[in-house]
């Protein structure tokens, strides 16, 4: 249990191969050059009154509460902005530095409410702290002069409130949303006694830019800025550290807790993916973890058109795995699998894939990573040798040239994202390729260099015609070729992209981005000192998604942008763990580590370790398990933590197929859409209920730590663990701790990895083995995991989803900010508020087109199906391109996808749909079914409850 007080060492770290040594109040201390007085006298455990500085923001020098003297210099300059000096020799204490913070301290505790025991932040309050280390004991000038005590508070954020007559106007809030954040929402108005801070124009939070990231909030000293959760229950008694569930950059928290009861999340200071930065999703939105719908009773029935019947878990077990044993009887021993989630933990999706191999005796598994990720593990692995990216986030600071590919930081990865804006503040250059304009275009201080704003579906085109500018204008980077490529495979592939029809002249009739603009780009990202990419799921979920990643890795290799910081290949994962479930085997061809089904000598390790004979041939993947199940050879499904019948294409085929089976197992939070279809339902839990580790997007390995006691009774592993034993494949670990060290045991890249390691050194980034005991933050130094980097032809192959005049639009999805992919724990929060409904994008000219006004309801029809919007007409989306987000399960926005996928991995193609909008007044048919279909499920579990408590 550790104490919820975190050090603050008054400025940030300084890292100088220079020392410099001073004396403070008698002692020596070595620090690096540039580090301040402040921070210097902290380390060596002497505190300095301060109320402006905070380790996590440059200092300011605003208060005038950390004044020191220093021999030899005239006056008494604040330490928090005074760099040390090599043989200076400072005093923090005497009667004369006592006296001037006296006097500073009155002056602001004059103007400020004295309701300190009613005061949220009592207790952790700066100001309160620092009148009792300076001993102000009286105020002189009494309380009756002008003054801030009846400002007006801003109640209008939902996580926090604004009480200005708190504020001392030192700054942190503005300097958090500046630096930490990189929103520039908030600033200092007026000047004087007057000054005051205002989000905007002097509007409120909910009005101004403000993204609710609560940086603001935690450099607050005072009870200014206050979480109303923390008003509302009142201070926290112990923090644990845990890692955030939602996005893949895996911040690190504290969670801040009362008994049982989380009061607040702070970001860990010493968090390695975040450095003390959230989003408003990781520190705000876990109201879905306690809420009402979660359902935390075990039901089963026999049909989907029965009303379910709450059990024990013994009988849930029990049926789910009799019915299993039955399907297997009849149809055979492959006609069940299981699907593993990117939300769960590591330890829980190799259960799964364990239970699947060894307990069903097949290699039917297959994991959500399908639908995003899996074209970024086969051209990855191709090319250079491992499926993974192969920075660390922090690599950005090094970078000089940031290209974003089909990634939207801001909204999918946005504690990344304010990283990376104080890279780009400080000069680095910015190239986009989007056919969105996302925020990164343009944002406070940032303006991308170019915006290559491509027609969707054309991604191989445009890296084609880029790749063409490198070999053809003399800027590949021949040295690092000859040595660390293949030579025979670059040539080859030199030859190909020079080719006049991948020049940007011929291609632009393709991408429909200006030749030139593709020359200038190309120019940028291949003479940058350093160059790095990162790109999302507008690269892989294509028709050529695999072929772009190998393209990406083409154009890193070839201009020598790989093997050190600053570069590189980067995925944005969009889930949590979509690294880990892809690393634990959850592909149906793959062992954990990446290692083929087909491989005697792994599959051997694998039959040593569980004792059991395994199948030497790849399972079905999701889409073959649709299509079995239609065919009527594939009939139990179990999947946990993963609502295939929102997230994936083509609804109508989702639902056809899961109806058609005979025993689906949903392990879950929440009746979510694909619980709907089930028989037997298991409550899950959530990530502050268990144990376990998260992987993100940089292979960063970070422990989750239960905070909670599972609600329903049981964490997921358990669960399996428990339907592993009733299908008669034994299973004994008492802690997730014994299944990470069996991961270490059978993984090559994992031989370091436990969880005593990983509460020594905080996180791990694989591979983490005896070269690499510590991990490794960088990838491919040197040499490449494969030995020589690989260059692999990349036609570009024109979709087969073709606009014609009955479907004369494009569609493209993305995701939002304050909702997480299929919204099922975002929309049980509060951040509703900033987005209650997907909304269709139509640029102006289409929708004028179409008699189509802001707000209006939109049929939008595709070949799968329709469904019906409403309208967001704004300029943000090119002529010809519709776009929307898919976190609602009533916008169908997947009825509307279609079954065309990634050549290689069947990633399906969901940033390409040919539509048609229509202005409409009503649903559409498939809406209405699905609203009646809704209601009469809800009411099955209702009915379950009300019978439970007869
Ligand atoms: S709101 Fe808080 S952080 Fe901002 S100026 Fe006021 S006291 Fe300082
Ligand atoms: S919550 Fe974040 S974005 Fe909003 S004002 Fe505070 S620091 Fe800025
Ligand atoms: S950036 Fe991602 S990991 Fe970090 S707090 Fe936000 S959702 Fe959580
Ligand atoms: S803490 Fe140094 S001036 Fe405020």
């Amino acid at each position: 249990m550790q104490s919820i007080v975190e050090q603050d060492l008054g400025t940030p770290a300084r890292s100088s191969a220079k020392t410099v040594t001073l004396n403070i109040d008698g002692q020596e201390v070595s620090v690096p050059e540039g580090t301040s007085v402040m921070r210097a006298a902290a380390l060596l455990g002497s505190k300095i009154p301060k109320l402006c500085a905070t380790d996590q923001l440059e200092a300011f020098g605003s208060c005038r509460l950390c004044l020191v003297q220093i021999e030899g210099v005239k006056g008494l300059p604040a330490s928090c902005t005074t760099p040390v000096a090599e043989g200076m020799k400072v005093t923090t204490q005497n009667k004369q530095l006592a006296d001037v913070r006296r006097g500073v301290m009155e002056l602001y505790i004059s103007d400020h409410p004295l309701d300190c025991l009613t005061c949220p932040a009592n207790g952790h309050c700066e100001l309160q702290d620092m009148a009792g280390v300076v001993g102000l004991r009286e105020v002189r000038y009494g309380y009756e002069g002008a003054n801030h005590l009846v400002a007006e508070k801003d109640e209008s954020n939902p996580y926090f409130t604004f009480d200005p007559s708190k504020c001392i106007v030192c700054s942190r809030c503005v300097r958090a949303c500046d630096e930490q954040q990189g929103t520039l929402a908030l600033t200092i108005q007026d000047r004087g006694f007057d000054s005051k801070v205002s989000p905007s124009q002097n509007v409120s939070f909910m009005d101004s830019e403000c993204v609710s990231c609560g940086a603001c909030v935690q450099a607050c000293p005072t009870a200014t800025l206050s979480e109303k959760s923390l008003i509302d229950k009142g201070q926290a008694e112990h923090s644990v550290t845990t890692t955030c569930a939602y996005c893949g950059v895996g911040c690190s928290f504290r969670a801040e807790m009362k008994g049982e009861e989380v009061v607040r999340m702070v970001p860990n200071k010493d968090g390695h993916a975040n450095h003390g930065h959230s989003c408003v999703k990781g520190r705000f939105a876990i109201g879905y973890a306690t809420h009402s719908d979660r359902i935390t009773k075990p039901m089963i029935r026999g049909k989907i058109t029965d009303p379910w019947k709450e059990v024990s878990w013994e009988e849930a077990i029990a049926y789910a795995a009799s019915e299993l044993k039955r399907i297997q009887e009849k149809y055979g021993r492959d006609s069940i699998g299981g699907i593993t989630s990117s939300r769960c933990t590591n330890e829980e999706t190799y259960l799964v894939q364990k239970l699947v191999r060894a307990g069903f005796g097949n290699n039917n598994v297959d994991t959500c990573a399908r639908v995003c990720h899996s074209p970024t593990g086969y051209g990855l692995k191709n090319t250079l040798g491992e499926s993974a990216g192969t920075q660390s986030f922090d690599s950005v600071m090094k970078a000089d040239v940031i290209f974003v590919i089909g990634a939207n930081p801001t909204d999918g990865h946005p504690v990344f994202a304010s990283q990376m804006k104080r890279r780009l503040r400080q000069g680095a250059g910015l190239i986009v390729a989007d056919p969105r304009r996302i925020d990164l275009v343009r944002t406070p201080h940032i303006a991308a260099n170019q915006h290559l704003k491509l027609r969707p579906g054309t991604n191989v085109a445009l890296i084609n015609s880029l790749a063409h500018v490198v070999v053809t204008e003399g800027l590949v980077k021949e040295e690092f070729v000859r040595e660390r490529c293949e030579i025979d495979s670059f040539n080859r592939w030199r030859d190909f992209v020079a080719q006049e029809k991948n020049s940007p002249e011929t291609m632009e009739a393709v991408t429909g981005v200006p030749a030139a603009d593709v020359r200038a780009a190309a120019r940028l990202y291949a003479t940058a000192k350093n160059g790095a990419i990162y790109y999302g799921l507008g690269v892989t979920e294509h028709s050529q998604g695999s072929t772009m990643v190998m393209g990406i890795a083409n154009l890193a290799m070839a201009t020598g942008n790989i093997g050190r910081e600053g570069v590189g290949v980067n995925p944005l994962r969009g889930q949590n763990n979509v690294q880990g479930s892809c690393d634990m085997g959850s592909f149906p061809h793959e062992f954990p580590g990446y290692r083929h089904v087909s491989d005697d000598g792994v599959r051997k390790l694998f039959e040593g370790e569980w004792g059991v004979g395994l199948q030497n041939e790849p399972g079905l993947r999701i889409p073959n398990m649709f299509e079995a199940a239609l065919d009527g050879d594939f009939k139990g499904l179990y999947i946990e933590g993963e609502d295939i019948a929102q997230s994936d294409p083509n609804t109508q085929h989702v639902t056809a197929a899961l109806t058609s089976m005979e025993c689906i197992i949903v392990q879950d939070l929440f009746l979510n859409e694909s619980a709907k279809f089930a028989h037997v339902f298991l409550p899950g839990s959530s990530f502050l209920e268990k144990d376990g580790t998260f992987t993100n997007a940089e292979r960063r390995i970070s422990r989750v730590r239960k905070v909670m006691k599972p609600k329903a009774g049981y964490a997921d592993w358990e669960i399996t663990q428990l339907l592993s034993n009733a299908v008669g494949y034994p299973m004994t670990y008492t802690h997730p701790s014994e299944i990470m060290d069996e991961i270490a045991r059978l993984t090559p890249t994992f031989t370091g990895v436990s969880f005593e390691r990983l509460d020594e050194l905080g996180s791990i980034q694989w591979p983490c083995n005896a070269g690499h005991p510590e991990g490794t933050p960088t990838m491919h130094i040197g040499e490449f995991v494969r030995g020589k980097g690989r260059f692999l032809l990349t036609e570009y192959v024109p979709t087969h989803e073709k606009v014609n005049a009955r479907f004369p639009l494009i569609l493209t999805t993305g995701r939002i900010l304050s909702q997480y992919n299929v919204g099922a724990q975002t929309r049980r929060t509060e951040n509703n508020v900033w987005h209650d409904e997907d909304r269709l994008e139509i640029h102006p000219h289409d929708a004028e087109e179409r008699g189509i006004a802001e707000g209006d309801w939109v049929g939008i029809a595709s070949r799968a199906g329709d469904t019906v919007l409403r309208a967001r007409v704004t300029e943000r989306v090119q002529p010809g391109v519709v776009y929307t987000t898919f976190h609602f399960p009533e916008s169908g926005a997947n009825v509307i996808t279609t079954d065309n996928s990634d050549w290689a991995t069947n990633c399906p193609e969901y940033k390409v749909t040919a539509v048609q909008a229509t202005r409409v007044s009503q649903p559409s048919e498939w809406q209405k079914r699905f609203r009646e279909f809704t209601v009469a499920q809800e009411n099955f579990v209702k009915r379950a409850n009300a019978d439970a408590a007869k």
